[in-house]
């Protein structure tokens, strides 16, 4: 193995990488912004897949719009003062049973109840900033102890000295977690009686179900924090709170924003090891944000570069990291700490990126870009392959010439089934 392969345990994908299928297709998803100055085009015209089982990479600088593409994915972007999105996001999502078939919904344009159920049952997400995304009324036992209740109930009843098979209360008591989720725990119990007698038993399953989880997030102190409330957590601490809840919802697709920003190293370490392990458990297609090209390096199958709302290029992690084509990318991949910038020698890419407010036509990196031709200042590069798991948006490998050039209505590198 090299030092640029995946290192994360292998998942059902890398088993079968053929077969692969896209559990989400992005293509030519739109968010834009309705400010003062003008429409911020944050996100404009982002087309991806994310496999069945990998971890897909999603990396850029600052402002360049991952987080509301992310965000996107669970109608969580707020209109106004973001404008009616545009494309689509489709999500093939598996059945209750091992025989049903998948189905397939567009994310942008689900109602409200499909959103909710798919939100936490089916895609999790580890926000970027922990203390918004954690409910500030509720102690973190009562958060986390209603995620077991929902997806681990089996576990709680056996915990509890129940048999779950032997009678229908485990699916009563999910469907009661279902309806009461926000009254969760006490009146719940209280309200199926065969659980009454049981509820001192069923409080201290849980109790230790959230604590183990809380602990596998080398959390200080697990059962001490069951009581306290988010405000009463550091960020670190309610970061973990978080990761402990997107994973023991066991979902298909877990959305990674910045997930160890607030944690050090070895936390860290520690972190996207329990990822690995829940997409060992249960396939899990990871969609990893971050700015920390290291560490993308070792945990990504598949990276996808963002620049200035669009994607400059995607492909294998060894494509990108060994065969970068995009000036942008290569300009990241100069700045990736090393020796060399031990020694004073790190490269960074000159300039900023660009205002998004009603941009000019071309490629948004032509300022910065030492390459740039007329062009690049005067249209829009796609996204089109370079090799079979690889694809950029940049003139100087298309150019507008070229009579095959059009605009790929999904990642062309996962529609081959390509792979690294
Ligand atoms: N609610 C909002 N209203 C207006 N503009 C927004 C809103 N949310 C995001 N934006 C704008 O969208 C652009 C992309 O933001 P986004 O948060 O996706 O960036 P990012 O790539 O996640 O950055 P970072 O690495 O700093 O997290 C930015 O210009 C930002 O100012
Ligand atoms: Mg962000």
């Amino acid at each position: 193995m090299t030092a640029t392969e995946p290192v994360h345990p292998p998942t059902a994908a890398d088993d079968d990488e053929s077969n692969a299928e896209a559990v989400i297709s992005v293509d030519d998803l739109r968010v834009h912004f309705q400010g003062k100055a003008g429409v911020v085009e944050a996100v404009d015209g982002v087309t991806f897949d994310l496999l069945e089982g990998e971890t897909l990479g999603l990396v850029g600088e600052t402002g360049c719009g991952k987080s509301v593409t992310a965000r996107s994915f669970l109608g969580l972007v707020p209109s106004p003062p973001a404008l009616p999105t545009r494309g689509s996001i489709r999500f093939r999502h598996r059945g209750e049973n091992p025989d049903s078939l998948p189905t397939v919904v567009d994310l942008l344009s689900v109602d409200r109840t499909t959103m909710a159920d798919i939100r936490g049952n089916r895609i999790a997400m580890i926000f970027q900033d922990p203390g918004k995304a954690l409910n500030p009324a509720l102690t973190i036992r009562d958060q986390l102890g209603e995620v077991f209740l929902i997806h681990r109930s089996a576990e709680v009843l056996v915990g509890a000295g129940v048999d779950p098979d032997a009678n229908d209360l485990g699916s009563r008591l999910l469907r009661r977690a279902a309806h009461l989720r926000d009254r969760w725990p006490e009146r719940l119990l209280l309200s199926i009686p065969p659980f009454r007698a049981r509820r001192t038993a069923l409080r201290a399953s849980i109790d230790g179900l959230v604590a183990d989880a809380l602990a596998e997030t080398q959390i200080p102190n697990p059962a001490g924090i069951l009581g306290r409330y988010p405000h009463e957590l550091s960020g670190g601490m309610k970061q973990r709170v978080m990761i402990a809840q997107a994973l023991a919802c066991n979902p298909d697709v877990l959305i990674a924003d910045e997930p160890t920003t607030a944690l050090d190293v070895t936390v860290q370490a520690h972190i996207v090891q329990l990822i690995g392990e829940l997409q060992q458990r249960h396939n899990t297609s990871v969609l990893y944000i971050s700015h920390d090209l290291s560490l993308v390096r070792r945990v990504c199958d598949r990276i996808a570069v963002m620049y200035a709302g669009r994607i400059a290029e995607v492909g294998s992690a060894d494509e990108i990291f060994h065969r970068p084509k995009h000036p942008y990318t290569r300009g990241l991949l100069a700045a990736i700490p090393s020796q060399s910038s031990l020694r004073g020698e790190l490269a960074a890419i000159e300039g900023t990126v660009p205002e998004l407010i009603d941009p000019e036509p071309g490629c948004r990196f032509a300022d910065r870009c030492g390459h740039a031709t007329d062009m690049c200042g005067s249209a829009d590069p796609v996204l089109a392959p370079v090799a079979p798991d690889h694809a950029v948006s940049c003139f100087g490998y298309h150019p507008l010439d070229d009579a095959e050039l059009t605009r790929p209505s999904v990642d062309p590198l996962a529609r081959d089934g390509a792979r690294s």
